[in-house]
């Protein structure tokens, strides 16, 4: 019998030059190849995929038994294999109570716990009641933390900006000291509050912008500069070490991966902007999202569905990237989020048995906000040698109705792109241009030429009524379980991240020759850079 994969490869080479908009011919098309989720709604009616080819696909998820999969990481079971660890930050944001076994122990109480000590404390800063040192205000929250531990609460920060009374929060990142001191120097350690926020308390790039915060706090506060600090980690020990006081500590526990670890402690700076209510309401958007991936039918299920479209542009037309452009400038950096959530997830070509994929994985991920990416990229999604499917993120509405001109022009502008994406413009259509022009004989089908889009080009569009504390929370784990899908159906372990492990080895033994110790035993090329970066 005929593998499925061969089968959907099939499919799409029978379909070879067919245009995308002859689909719409069936005047089903927009319902069947586009799914509502509670005031959610994924578009992806303008991809090539036809009807046999999306049955052809739930059939996939199926036979690669996405669901089983599915139950299996909320159910609780170590399904991160090679770490031996549960995935659960769905629990994080879990609406019901039934108990959750793991480790032989019930982990809701635990989840409760923490999330309570995170609003006492976050509603304590918001207040004034947990003062500064002086018996002031703290006024801004500075976040330590990179990746998992940063892209978070960074992206939720700007997104939620509409419901932010809480401190100005500042985040840092980056081991290069060009950000540590332009953050701080803008800043007063009197009315700061430094949250040094590491899953493992390792991260060289953490630990060494965590020191050099506390020594500003400590120049300015002295031994008091310790109630200037908060710290969010799994490995408590560690943070005691460095003198952070238990009631300040905010731990998770193993089986929430780093880049899925914005639902708990590492969303601190989220609360702290936006306060313990709304923070709930980005919860519940999320468990909503989590509730609709487990009971919604395969193929009215967003999450599976959007899983599919990837599969369908990775591995059928092997298209090496996807664009993410959010139509929000508040989402900005969503596409710099997503980077992590799904490179760092499904970036891989060792299966989960160990054995090497025999098909692409993950794509490239990469985006910008609309409109900027128009008048940068755009020209290559239009008319450049490769297609890039991509994914579009718009509002109804905005939250400057005063504005009102400002987000219909947003809105057309998103709607022409995957227009324009999908028709193009023929030959005949730009010679009649280039004629209007006046351009007459060769030089009328040169400026055709320059005018002629080839269309054809995929796009989905996920549309939601207004950005929220709960839409963004269903978006983001739309994102999580469309990752989810994908690494399942490739059979990859999702959550893991060994590939970022050589380079943080190498980096270690680097720093002493970049500091003069002899680089013997380096490449060529290393070496005589070294060379050139020590003078
Ligand atoms: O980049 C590797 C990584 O381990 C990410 O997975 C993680 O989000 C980030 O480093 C930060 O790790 P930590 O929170 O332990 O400092």
């Amino acid at each position: 019998m005929m593998d499925i994969w061969t089968k959907l490869q099939e499919n799409h080479s029978a379909a070879e030059g067919r245009r995308i908009i002859s689909l719409f011919d069936d005047p089903q098309r927009f319902d069947r190849f586009s799914v509502e989720a509670d005031g959610l709604l994924l578009d992806f009616s303008k991809t090539s995929i036809d009807r046999a080819a999306l049955d052809l696909l739930l059939e996939l998820a199926e036979v690669r038994n996405v669901a089983g999969k599915r139950d299996a990481m909320f159910r609780g079971e170590r399904i991160n294999r090679s770490e031996d660890r549960a995935v659960l930050h769905t629990a994080l944001r879990a609406g019901d109570d039934e108990p959750l076994v793991v480790d032989g122990e019930d982990a809701r109480p635990g989840i409760r716990k923490t999330l309570q000590a995170m609003e006492d404390f976050a509603d304590g800063i918001r207040s004034g009641r947990i003062a500064t040192a002086g018996g002031g205000a703290f006024t801004d929250v500075v976040n330590i933390g990179i990746g998992g531990s940063d892209l978070g609460p960074v992206m939720a920060v700007r997104a939620l900006s509409p419901y932010h009374n809480g401190p100005r929060c500042h985040f840092v990142s980056n081991v290069d000291g060009a950000q540590i001191s332009d953050t701080l120097q803008k800043l007063d350690p009197r009315s700061t509050l430094v949250i040094i926020a590491s899953k493992t308390f390792t991260t060289i790039e953490t630990m060494t912008n965590a020191e050099t915060a506390i020594s500003w706090l400590k120049n300015a506060l002295g031994s008091k500069a310790v109630s200037h600090l908060a710290a969010v980690s799994t490995a408590l020990d560690k943070t005691a070490g460095m003198g952070i006081s238990p009631e300040r500590v905010f731990g998770f526990a193993d089986w929430v991966g780093g880049r899925y670890s914005l639902w708990g402690p590492v969303g601190l700076p989220i609360m702290l902007a936006i306060g313990a209510a709304e923070f709930r309401n980005f919860l519940a958007g999320a468990w909503a999202m989590d509730t609709h991936f487990l009971t919604a039918p395969p193929d009215r299920n967003m999450p599976l569905l959007m899983g599919l479209v990837g599969i369908w542009h990775r591995n059928i037309c092997r298209y090496p990237t996807r664009a993410i452009l959010p139509y929000d400038q508040r989402l900005a950096k969503l596409p710099a989020y997503l980077q992590q959530l799904d490179m760092e997830s499904n970036g891989k070509c060792v299966s989960n048995r160990g054995t090497t994929l025999e098909r692409s994985s993950g794509p490239v991920v990469w985006g910008e906000a609309g409109t900027n990416g128009q008048h940068a990229f755009y020209q290559l999604l239009h008319q450049g040698t490769e297609i890039i499917p991509a994914e579009f993120l718009v509002a109804s509405r905005s939250h400057e109705p005063s504005l009102r001109e400002h987000h219909d022009l947003l809105k057309a502008n998103c709607l022409a792109q995957s227009e324009a994406l999908m028709l193009g413009r023929t030959l005949e259509q730009a010679l009649e241009i280039a004629a209007a022009l006046g351009y007459t004989g060769e030089e009328r089908r040169v400026q055709a030429a320059y005018r002629t889009f080839p269309g054809n080009r995929p796009s989905m569009t996920l549309a939601y009524p207004l950005l929220t504390p709960y839409s963004l929370g269903q978006i983001i784990a739309l994102y999580e379980h469309r990752v989810f899908v994908e690494g399942a159906i490739w059979g990859i372990n999702s959550f893991d991240q060994w590939g970022v492990e050589l380079g943080k080895e190498l980096a270690s033994a680097l720093v002493p020759m970049i500091k003069g110790a002899s680089s013997e035993g380096k490449d060529p090329s290393t070496i005589a850079l070294i060379r050139k970066l020590s003078a």
